[in-house]
């Protein structure tokens, strides 16, 4: 825990600051390419534990271990060879993989939740590689926000929901693709689509030659995030809304005359890739508009990145 949290810049010196401090078990916020990420050391329980508690998560939702290489990778994992293509084509990028689990692997069991799986991923961000690089570790990082609530895709996104428990940030502006990666589970016969993600579903199922097979139910630790309440802003959200009541604000998407303080178009040109950049920040402004009580959603096309959109947002619906 730390009373100040420091904001730095992505210069070497505030990198090695940071690489630092993971080796000693702090905390660190850093940007990757999907959203802000909260680092610990993914070797040392203690401070996996500390992750944990200024997240307030519940302790069997097991944790992504980010690796800058696939040496790096292989060293926590087993990779079988029907995971060639996708490590090949993916990697770096917003794909994890849950694979079996060394188990002579240095990770902690705390931050797999005692699963003999791991997930793993290799982002593509370059100040997460370098800091990735000079931590010389695997680092587990949830979303940098409080477990439940919207994941930051801006620094001042981390710092409010993380503002005086974390000793460091590391900022680098807006994320560029805005929700989470795509999380891939090759650790049974068929590969799972735990999450939908920053990677389509239909570009891995092209480069699989194969389906994506659904989680067998949402209640498993397993299941990311169960299908509770998460991704959740303050307010309650109405999904497929074709009208806006008086007391709702307004996050639209596609061509839409509809404007004003209490409305967000996550994209006015209907690009889905846009439209998830802008999800959680927009998310995150209407929350914040005064003597609005709800947030109503227009309906969002279901291809591509619109169903991790789509995902996220069912989840910010959810009953609480
Ligand atoms: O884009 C991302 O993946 C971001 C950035 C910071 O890298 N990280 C992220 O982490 O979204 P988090 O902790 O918010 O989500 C990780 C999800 C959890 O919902 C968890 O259930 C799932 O990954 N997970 C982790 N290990 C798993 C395992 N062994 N088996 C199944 N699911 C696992
Ligand atoms: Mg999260």
């Amino acid at each position: 825990m730390a009373d100040t949290t420091k904001i730095a810049g992505t210069g070497p010196g505030s990198l090695a600051t940071a690489a630092g401090m993971l080796k000693h078990g702090k905390l660190v916020a850093f940007p990757t390419e999907t959203v802000y990420g909260l680092g610990a050391d993914a070797t040392n329980a203690t401070a996996v534990a500390d992750l944990f508690a200024v997240k307030a998560r519940p302790r069997f939702n097991p944790l992504i271990a980010h690796v800058p290489n696939l040496n790096a990778a292989d060293r926590i994992a087993d990779i079988p060879s029907r995971a060639e293509t996708l490590v090949e084509t993916l990697w770096p990028g917003a794909v994890t993989l849950v694979l079996p689990k060394r188990a002579d692997g240095p990770v902690c069991d705390l931050a797999t939740a005692g699963l003999d799986t791991i997930a793993v991923r290799i982002p593509a961000h370059p100040v997460a590689r370098q800091l990735l690089e000079r931590a010389d570790r695997p680092i587990v990082a949830p979303s940098a926000n409080r477990s439940g609530r919207l994941s930051p895709t801006q620094p001042t996104h981390v710092a409010d929901e993380l503002g005086g428990l974390i000793p460091l940030i590391i900022a680098d502006g807006r994320t560029g693709i805005g929700v989470e990666s795509t999380i891939i589970d090759l650790s049974g016969d068929a590969p799972v689509l735990l999450r939908p993600g920053g990677v389509a579903r239909e570009e891995i199922e092209t480069l699989l030659g194969r389906a994506l097979a659904m989680p067998e139910s949402d209640a498993e630790p397993k299941a990311p995030g169960a299908l509770s309440s998460h991704y959740a802003p303050t307010l309650p959200v109405r999904l497929n809304a074709r009208t806006v009541e008086q007391d709702e604000a307004l996050l639209t998407f596609g061509p839409d005359l509809r404007q004003g303080p209490n409305v967000r178009n996550l994209s006015e040109n209907g690009d889905l890739i846009e439209a998830a950049a802008n999800l959680f920040s927009h998310l995150r402004e209407l929350d914040h508009v005064k003597s609005v009580r709800r947030i109503a959603v227009t309906s969002i096309p279901d291809h591509g990145l619109g169903e991790a959109i789509n995902d996220r947002l069912r989840r910010a619906a959810a009953p609480r």
